[in-house]
């Protein structure tokens, strides 16, 4: 690592800007939201990753440990070796857990697409995952599950294609199945249905969950919450999230933000970290408008780690601290909505976008 003068003179600046504010966790806490990061395992190793998760962050989810191709990479065979090292940190530091997650068509393990189904042998394998997760978590417990992730997907607000959509034939279906066996089997976990892009107002992707989660809280299927999973654009972040999540908490769910990042696009300017100050700052004042919405998680704490590159390859610097660690415009704008008032234009309709 090297160390020039000015990283120097950086470093010291930016350090006041930390001390000037108590963590995040405390002021979150006090305006009775919590604030988690997701964590990889490998990020256990870095010493200043840790520490700004200890300082920073009262709730933990596991970015890949929990996942179906991890947990049980082939049938029957259960490891659960990864996720216990995310549950072991964030005990010590005593950060609540957000499992991530049963039943998803992404990240699951090969053998579940390759094989051929039928119904009632396609209930059974995800009757046999979901109680050998999901009650092996119990103990701990999860404060949230994640109990199915990305279930509509981006087209029309269809459902998303999958092995499952395929062999059930409905997403209700499968859906109802996975949170019922949740509840059996995670019964002290809030059971929660995930998704992206459905923060924004007049989106088919949105206004599906919405049904989705209606049709399914009808007919009785144990449904607590519905996680924002909160992956948005610097300068895009829709005009009212408020108005969104308060949406779905009429019907009686809590809401969380539950993977936010605001990715820029290349090159990465000042201007455009200022304005990802202010975008950060706009999520969380939404989430603090909504009476139901418990939370917030980062997905990641610093650009070193983010996923975003490696899938979106001109866009990244979508988190909260630098590749070096330092506080950007974004931490000062978390700051500003835990610690102060709203102004106007958040809250008087046709004022300002945000
Ligand atoms: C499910 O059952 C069908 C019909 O009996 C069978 O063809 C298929 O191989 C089974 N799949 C698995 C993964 O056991
Ligand atoms: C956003 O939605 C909330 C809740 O429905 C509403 O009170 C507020 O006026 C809206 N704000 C804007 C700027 O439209």
């Amino acid at each position: 690592m090297k160390f020039s003068l000015i990283s120097a003179v950086a470093l010291l600046a930016a350090a006041s800007t930390v001390e000037a504010a108590a963590p995040l966790k405390d002021l979150a806490s006090k305006k009775g939201i919590y604030i988690g990061a997701a964590l990889g395992n490998g990020n256990l190793a870095d010493a200043e990753f840790v520490k700004i998760l200890k300082r920073e962050f009262n709730h933990i989810t596991p970015e890949n440990s929990m996942k179906w191709e991890v947990t049980e990479p082939s049938p029957a065979t259960f490891s659960f070796g990864l996720g216990d090292e995310i549950v072991e940190a964030a005990l010590a530091q005593k950060a609540k857990l957000r499992g991530h997650t049963l039943v998803w068509h992404s990240q699951l393990a090969p053998w579940v697409n390759q094989a051929t189904w039928t119904k009632a042998n396609l209930t059974y394998a995800i009757e046999r995952h979901i109680k050998a997760v999901a009650g092996y978590y119990n103990n701990v417990p999860l404060d949230h599950w994640d109990v199915v992730n990305e279930v509509i997907s981006d087209s029309n607000g269809l459902p998303r294609d999958s092995v499952f959509l395929k062999t059930f034939g409905s997403v209700d279906a499968y859906v109802e199945l996975a949170f019922r066996l949740a509840k059996k089997y995670a019964p002290k976990s809030k059971l929660y249905i995930n998704d992206y892009n459905m923060e924004g107002e007049a989106i088919a992707k949105s206004d599906a969950l919405y049904e989705l989660t209606k049709r399914l809280l009808k007919k009785g299927v144990p449904i607590d919450g519905v996680g924002a999973q909160g992956h948005m654009l610097v300068g895009q972040v829709p005009s009212n999230i408020t108005a969104v999540l308060e949406k779905f908490t009429k019907l009686g769910v809590d809401v969380a933000i539950t993977e936010l990042d605001i990715r820029a696009t290349l090159p990465f300017t000042q201007d455009k970290l200022d304005q990802q100050g202010k975008d950060y700052e706009a999520v969380f004042r939404a989430c603090l408008a909504v009476k139901r919405c418990k939370g917030i998680t980062l997905w990641g704490i610093t650009d070193k780690y983010s996923w975003i590159p490696g899938v979106f390859p001109t866009e990244g610097a979508a988190l909260v601290w630098d590749e070096n660690y330092q506080p950007k415009p974004a931490y000062d704008g978390i700051v500003r909505a835990l610690t102060t008032k709203a102004p106007a234009s958040y809250t008087k309709p046709g004022k300002g976008k945000n």
